[in-house]
């Protein structure tokens, strides 16, 4: 039995491509749960329209972030969660979590790390004019996007890209091969 948990602040658009991987018995879970961080955020959206539970944390409602963790990780205890993947989940998470899940809570980045770290990682790369970007996996430390490096995939950049068309390009990517990586972690295969 292996159980996830998906952090996420945003759209969702890695969530669905998990839920999608997940219903077509290609991702290899036997649970997932959703976590955010967003009252109004689309990815909770998802989770309703697709059966999945999701359980809310507003930072707001807690003394500190210590207190905000330790009830998130109440919540991964009670569901049983062995592994927490981040997909735009856009805060940095402490040692509550990082003490009980070592090694067990894996990041995607929209950049070739240790590149472009932070939350404009795709607009610094467009201001660099860099003519090569893409996405990391990786495990989170207690530095941002500063854990081991799992796997990358290279995407070019274009002198005509906007914004919104590298980060489509480099989605797409990370649409592909963020539930292949989870699979090869949860086989031991990384
Ligand atoms: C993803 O592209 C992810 O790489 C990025 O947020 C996006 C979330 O999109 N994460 C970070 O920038 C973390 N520093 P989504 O909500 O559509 O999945």
């Amino acid at each position: 039995m292996t159980n996830i948990a998906i952090f996420a602040s945003g759209d969702g658009s890695n969530f669905q491509s998990i839920i999608d991987a997940f219903k077509t018995k290609k991702l290899i879970v036997d649970k997932i749960i959703l976590i955010t961080n967003k009252q109004n955020c689309y990815a909770r959206t998802r989770a309703k329209i697709n059966n999945i539970k999701n359980y809310n944390f507003l930072l707001q409602d807690y003394e500190d972030k210590n207190e905000y963790e330790r009830d998130i990780l109440k919540t991964l205890k009670k569901e049983n969660i062995d592994y927490i993947f981040l997909a735009g989940y856009m805060t940095m998470i402490t040692n509550i979590l990082l003490d009980e899940y070592n090694n067990k809570i894996i990041n995607t980045h929209p950049s070739l790390l240790p590149s472009f770290k932070g939350k404009d990682a795709i607009q610094y790369a467009l201001d660099y004019k860099v003519y090569l970007s893409g996405f990391t996996i990786h495990y989170v430390n207690i530095e941002m996007d500063a854990g081991e490096i799992i796997f990358q995939k290279a995407v070019r950049v274009f002198k005509k890209d906007t914004h919104d068309s590298l980060k489509k390009r480099i989605q797409k990517q990370e649409h592909k091969y963020y539930w292949q990586i989870m699979n090869k972690i949860i086989k031991g295969e990384i």
